[in-house]
């Protein structure tokens, strides 16, 4: 099901509605989450082992759960190398422009140890949608352990397709290597290993 509906000065059109189910993430230090604002799931999930970072403030103010919030832009990341474990980005890189992926990736991978792993859930659209100037929207239940999040996360179309493939592109073009990729409907799942 999908259909049109005003959203300020843009129409949205809706995806269908998906459902995630996402389990207390394994790892020993700090979780490093790149976009962490909003709903927070990896906060909710992991709580104060969580470092959630975001460019918008107001984003990490309205988030409720017990990661740390500090104001960052994934693409300068203000830690030292190989300092975490595991970093996840939940619905984030449909946030970022296409044209900064490969330095988000780049930082990414730099604050990572070796053997360290970054987590991606984002939209797969795998055809150009007749929307370019409408925001897309995806409505999304996720169930949680303790709990489930009725949410929808919307961007602007521009035309963009095929982000998984070109995510993996990116990610194995600095070393990165594939643990898992999984495709949902028009979710994806991608699992990315730093080398040892
Ligand atoms: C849909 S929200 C992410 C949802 C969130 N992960 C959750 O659990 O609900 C996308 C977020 O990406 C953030 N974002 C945009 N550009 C970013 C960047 N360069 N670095 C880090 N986060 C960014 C936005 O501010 C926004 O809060």
């Amino acid at each position: 099901m999908s259909h049109n509906h005003s959203h300020e000065d843009h129409e949205v059109y809706y995806l269908p509605h998906h459902n995630l189910e996402l389990a207390k993430l394994k790892c020993e230090g700090f979780i490093l989450d790149i976009g962490g604002g909003g709903e927070g799931v990896i906060g909710k999930l992991n709580g104060p082992q969580v470092i959630a970072i975001d460019p918008s403030k107001e984003e990490l103010a309205e988030t409720q759960n017990n990661a740390l919030k500090i104001v960052m832009d994934a693409s300068e990341l203000f830690f030292l190398d190989n300092s975490f474990e595991l970093s996840t980005a939940l619905f984030t890189f449909m946030y970022i422009p296409p044209e900064k992926h490969l330095k988000v990736l780049t930082e990414i991978y730099r604050v990572l140890r070796p053997g360290g792993r970054f987590f991606i859930w984002d939209v797969n659209q795998e055809e150009p949608l007749q929307a370019d100037e409408k925001i897309i929207a995806m409505p999304l239940e996720i169930a949680l352990p303790d709990g489930m999040i009725n949410t929808g996360y919307g961007f602007l179309n521009k035309k963009r397709t095929k982000q998984l493939e070109e995510l993996i592109q990116l990610a194995t073009s600095i070393g990165f290597e594939v643990m898992t990729q999984q495709k949902m409907e028009q979710l994806f799942y991608l699992a990315l290993v730093k080398a040892k």
